[in-house]
């Protein structure tokens, strides 16, 4: 191994002569020194010393600490005979945004679940957990002030997305559940960004609240994938002022500095079939609904900033034109210049590109190597305004922990060292030998992660998976809704006198 057996691997290390012994069966951590040293520079960046007769682990912060400690752990793990090789390690991270990202709208997982989940994740030095938590299948947040978003908001019949499974399918996170994943997140160095998917994406608040869709008609909580019709009406003089009074309520449970307003995938048929909508956008002079879809998303953003937080939104919303610097754009498939345009207008990007960093695609799509490889640019945007890369997670088709672990891990691995290590430093091979080490790690914290022969995507496993993989997610209703929502705008945009 040209490495340390830590990952990811760290910026720079000095081997040393010597060891250090590990306690016989007692703990290390009285054994350490942790020092705070304001000399070292940025709070994420820690140094690391064993020598054979102390550990120092030294930051500016007790972030840093903590990374150093991560560090540490790793070490042991891989340690053979009880004896730490003497060492030097100076750390710091390539890019500032390290996240990951968690679909519990189309399943709920339980809190235990994501709490591995996240120990998981801290092991690397993760440190964004980005929590989508409402879409057309299911709305998880508990609303104290628009109660039949949980009544009947969480819940659809059966689980859905093919599953014969009957009985009602759902549930929410309570105020108190919420508050325990976002301690438990903090205890690790790790923001909680909650995501309310807004203007599409939102079958299942339209099923609670149907009077703020353009049309008014009941809807239910759906069960298949893709993307439906049904999107909040912006126009209704209603509408902005109950959104920003969910947006109060999230605020007031998420404490962290940016809260994401999705923004992705807005068939925009109704928008063109609506009275209000319609008056709305001849009256502002919108050439069309990709307009209407940006002036709602900057009210929103604005209202967010006037509370003191950051928005961040799916780049999508770049379809009318450019948002402000302030709105962190999150790139994952579409027109590349526009998130490029935002960055080069001081804006910040996080990417997660779709052909390389979505984790719900089997590695028979989407090998182990391919992340692993990804360099996180985009052409024409400044390096300095890449804040960093971001794997989602989507869970249509997984419903259990040991499938949502299996795409979790070890791709979140490869996701960390894109995210941590410089680009010099990769190896496939060297990344391999680490991952290896880390996969008893994750073992002893409840995780299980794919096999190694599905890594690269060739073995048999790993091409049934891609199969099914397939077959799920282009059943022929997804297809056909897909080609009626595109049709139904094309159709409603022409009749009433807008250019798409
Ligand atoms: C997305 O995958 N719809 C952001
Ligand atoms: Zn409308």
């Amino acid at each position: 191994m040209r490495e340390l057996p830590i990952l990811p691997a760290p910026r720079r290390f000095w081997r040393s002569d010597g060891f250090f012994l590990l306690p016989e069966g007692g703990s290390l951590v009285p054994l350490l020194s942790r020092r705070i040293d304001p000399a070292i520079r940025g709070e994420e960046s820690y140094r690391l010393a064993i020598r054979p007769n102390e550990v120092v682990l030294s930051a500016s912060t007790q972030r840093g600490l903590f990374y150093a400690f991560q560090s540490l752990k790793q070490l042991v793990a891989a340690s053979r005979g009880g004896k730490l090789p003497c060492l030097k390690i100076e750390d710091s991270p390539r890019f500032p945004v390290r996240a990951f990202m968690l679909d519990s709208a189309r399943h709920r997982q339980p809190v235990e679940t994501i709490k591995r989940v996240i120990d998981g994740a801290a092991l690397l030095k993760m440190n964004v957990f980005h929590w989508h938590l409402s879409d057309d299948q299911g709305f998880r947040f508990e609303s104290r002030k628009y109660p039949l978003l949980n009544r009947v908001g969480s819940f659809r019949d059966g689980e859905g997305f093919g599953s014969k499974r009957p009985g009602r399918y759902g549930g929410y996170y309570t105020r108190e559940e919420m508050a325990e994943i976002i301690r438990y997140c903090h205890q690790k160095y790790i923001k909680v960004v909650p995501e309310l998917d807004l203007p599409g994406h939102v079958s299942a608040i339209l099923a609670s609240y149907p009077s703020l869709s353009c049309h008014g008609r009941a809807i239910r909580v759906r069960g298949g994938n893709g993307i439906y019709p049904d999107i909040l009406c912006p126009s209704r003089p209603e509408v902005p002022d109950w959104v920003k009074g969910l947006l109060d309520e999230i605020m007031e449970v998420f404490p962290d500095d940016e809260i994401h307003l999705g923004g992705d995938e807005v068939p925009k048929g109704q928008w063109y079939c609506c009275p209000d909508c319609l008056a709305h956008m001849r009256a502002q002079g919108m050439q069309n609904a990709e307009e209407l879809q940006r002036a709602f998303t900057l009210s929103l953003c604005d209202y967010i900033q006037s509370r003191g937080r950051r928005a961040i939104v799916w780049n999508d919303s770049l379809k009318a034109g450019a948002l402000p610097p302030q709105v962190t754009v999150q790139y994952w498939l579409g027109d590349k210049k526009a998130a490029a345009g935002h960055a080069a207008a001081g804006g910040n990007l996080i990417l997660s590109e779709l052909k390389y960093m979505y984790a719900d695609y089997p590695f028979g799509l989407m090998p182990l190597g391919r992340t692993y490889h990804y360099e996180p640019s985009l052409p024409g945007a400044p390096p300095e305004n890449i804040r960093g890369v971001e794997m989602p997670v989507w869970t249509e088709f997984i419903g259990d922990d040991k499938t949502l672990f299996a795409h979790l891990f070890p791709r979140l691995a490869a996701v960390a060292e894109v995210g941590w290590s410089e680009k010099a430093r990769k190896s496939s091979a060297d990344f391999l030998l680490r991952l290896n080490a880390l996969l008893p790690q994750w073992e002893r914290l409840g995780i299980t992660a794919a096999p190694k022969k599905d890594w690269n995507g060739h073995s048999f496993s790993a091409l049934r998976q891609t199969l099914r993989f397939l077959l799920q997610t282009s059943n022929i209703e997804t297809v056909r809704r897909q080609v009626s929502n595109m049709k139904e705008a094309r159709v409603h945009a022409k009749k009433q006198g807008f250019s798409l």
